[in-house]
């Protein structure tokens, strides 16, 4: 069977079940430095026209966020929540465990999807789960937006920051988890903590990235 006929096949092959590093209470189906899995997903099913597996990694900007959410419970308690570009779920499930009344994941990459369904499983916690593109048409009505790490390159970070404008402009709180990629909006953020987050040394150019969560303000220099 072809990985994308089977994706959850493809995922339970080709990964194993870590602790996330700096959220260990949160387990998920991750790929490891032995693996290799970037290099086999871009020759293998680069030819089959598919998206690097981002789905199988805790990256730094969702760890930030995942540490900051469990720590902080009450920012997502009984409240509906969205977690935007959710490539493992981590984000997501940290949410759900936290005591979200509804959790929404969506990434557009069904590869993703099929991962968030696992790890939500692996972790016994609910989630509805989306492969959507949500940057088409209007935010959906949430009380807590999430974008963990979505500033990584120019035309997504272009989509990115209008439509969580627009999500802040219907009530929304909108945070985002982010180690300073290239395109992270910083005159528009307000920095609420900050962590030394360990990454895969395979995909940064370190074992540690200092990554924060920050919320979205209306314009202007925040800190
Ligand atoms: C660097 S990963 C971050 C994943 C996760 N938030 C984390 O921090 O571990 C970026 C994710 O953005 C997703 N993505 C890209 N364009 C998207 C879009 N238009 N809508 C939703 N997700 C998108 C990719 O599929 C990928 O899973």
């Amino acid at each position: 069977m072809t990985p994308r006929a089977d994706p959850a096949g493809f995922i339970l092959a080709n990964t194993r079940i870590h602790a996330v590093p700096h959220a260990p209470e949160i387990r998920l189906h991750l790929a490891d430095e032995a693996m290799e899995l970037w290099q086999k997903t871009e020759d293998d099913l680069g030819a089959l026209g598919l998206p690097p597996p981002f789905w199988a990694f805790a990256w730094a900007g969702g760890q930030a966020l995942a540490r900051y959410i469990l720590d902080t419970p009450e920012l997502v308690a009984g409240r509906r929540v969205l977690d935007f570009a959710t490539g493992s779920g981590l984000v997501a499930i940290a949410c759900a465990k936290a005591g979200a009344a509804h959790v929404l994941a969506c990434d557009i990459d069904p590869f993703a999807k099929a991962a968030t369904r696992l790890n939500a499983a692996l972790n016994g916690v609910p989630l509805e789960v989306s492969d959507a593109d949500l940057l088409q048409s209007d935010p959906p009505q949430v009380d807590v937006l999430f974008a963990g790490d979505v500033f990584y390159e120019k035309p997504m970070a272009d989509r990115v920051l209008p439509w969580l404008d627009r999500a802040r402009a219907q009530g929304s709180d909108i945070l985002i988890g982010d180690p300073g990629r290239s395109y992270l909006p910083k005159e528009r953020l307000t920095r609420l903590a900050t962590y030394d987050v360990p990454v895969n040394r395979s995909l940064e150019d370190n074992t540690i990235k200092r990554s924060s969560v920050f919320r979205l303000c209306p314009s202007g220099p925040q800190n």
